[in-house]
């Protein structure tokens, strides 16, 4: 039997309607995953990986263990430079996932006496991390950088704001956010943010989940579309999402990737990616470069756009230039009611509860892809706008 305390958590989200569970995959019109670019199921990207295979004679269904014991294989460097040559940065560290990466580097980084300022609305991959960290963290208010400055302000040692040199020695003020909120598909003003940060001496690290694929030329991000890379500490992109396959990378100097690679435990006590998955991030980057399904994303991004303009909606929707659009929906079971007669028109639209965003903050979390149709977009904005009108 579950320990009464647990039984009684999970009673709780019973009785809130905000209990998880594990659904099946379905056929329904994909506007719910974060395959933005149909990578997943990328022929060229397919073949591609088994031909790397083949090349590399890497006839092995797993890596065998850590990369620091046998599973560091051949590919991995290859990877490892392609993806830092592609994000012009210096080194690219290759994770098992953005969320054991974001655990990795924020456990391990910020040390004792250190300050971090985190963006109230970060991944819970963040705020895991940090809470595994030694240094003092703060939320700062979402995209604020009033607020981000004076708490700042607040929160250094007395002594550093009096100007003493010799404590500025002693701690590092870390800032971090997302380029693409995963939740919101909002964004920072990323230039007035690596101003700041530049002018003070703190280190940014942007989470880049959302933005590789998204923004920039060939989908490096946001940060490279801003040409700011140089002006970061640290990035984290990830792959199991425009990328279609799994991994994560942390992208910064080499001597960050030498720190990591000796302090971060979730690099180093887990056993390492098979070379399968490793070949398939080298096809899809390799794919990125050339794909025509950017400008098809962009296209069905500045349609939805349009046509819930059209149709006055946008007071309902949080506004995001990005692949990730949100239409606020008060309450679990209002929200969860309206994805549910969404799946019956055949849409696969998923409804984000509470505690997952702040109670009232409940929305429908509308992904959008490449290969969406225009006829469905239309449809699912038309079926909406009759929804929230109606009061269901
Ligand atoms: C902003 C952000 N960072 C990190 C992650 C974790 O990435 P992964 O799915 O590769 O573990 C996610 C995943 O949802 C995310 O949205």
């Amino acid at each position: 039997m579950l320990p009464k305390k647990l039984q009684k958590k999970l009673d709780e989200r019973t009785a809130n309607n905000s209990l998880r569970k594990l659904g099946a995959v379905t056929n329904l019109i994909d506007f719910s995953s974060n395959d933005y670019l149909g990578f997943s199921k990328n022929k060229t990207i397919f073949k591609r990986t088994a031909e790397i295979l083949n090349t590399e004679n890497l006839k092995l269904n797993g890596a065998t263990g850590s990369r620091l014991l046998s599973g560091n294989h051949q590919l991995y460097e290859q990877a490892e430079q392609q993806i830092a040559k592609f994000h012009n940065t210096e080194s690219a560290l290759v994770f098992n996932s953005g969320y054991v990466a974001n655990l990795g580097f924020f456990s391990s980084v910020p040390q004792r006496g250190d300050l971090i300022f985190y963006d109230e609305l970060c991944h819970a991959s963040i705020r895991d991390g940090i809470k595994m960290s030694d240094a003092k963290s703060y939320k700062f208010r979402h995209n604020n950088l009033k607020d981000l400055t004076s708490r700042c302000h607040v929160e250094r040692p007395p002594a550093e704001r009096a100007g003493s040199r010799n404590l500025h020695e002693t701690f590092e003020i870390y800032v971090v956010t997302e380029s693409v909120f995963s939740m919101d598909g909002d964004q920072p003003d990323l230039k007035l943010l690596t101003d700041f940060c530049t002018q003070n001496g703190f280190h940014l690290i942007i989470d880049e989940a959302h933005a590789l694929g998204v923004f920039g030329n060939n989908g490096e991000g946001l940060v490279q579309e801003l040409g700011l890379e140089q002006e970061v500490f640290a990035r984290l992109v990830t792959f199991g999402k425009a990328l279609g396959c799994h991994g994560a990378a942390i992208l910064g100097s080499k001597a960050l990737q030498e720190y990591l690679i000796n302090f971060a435990r979730s690099f180093l006590y887990t056993t390492a990616l098979s070379p399968h998955t490793v070949a398939t991030i080298i096809s899809g980057y390799e794919e990125l470069s050339k794909t025509p399904e950017k400008v098809r994303l962009q296209s069905n991004i500045e349609m939805f756009q349009n046509e819930i303009a059209a149709r006055q909606l946008e007071s309902h929707f949080i506004e995001s230039n990005s692949a990730i659009i949100s239409c606020i929906i008060p309450g679990n079971d209002r929200v969860k009611h309206i994805s549910e007669i969404l799946k019956k028109k055949g849409f696969d639209v998923k409804p984000i509860l509470s505690p997952t965003v702040p109670k009232g903050q409940e929305r429908l979390r509308i992904c959008l892809h490449s290969y969406n149709k225009h006829e469905d977009i239309s449809h699912l904005i038309k079926q909406l706008h009759s929804l929230l009108k109606k009061d269901v």
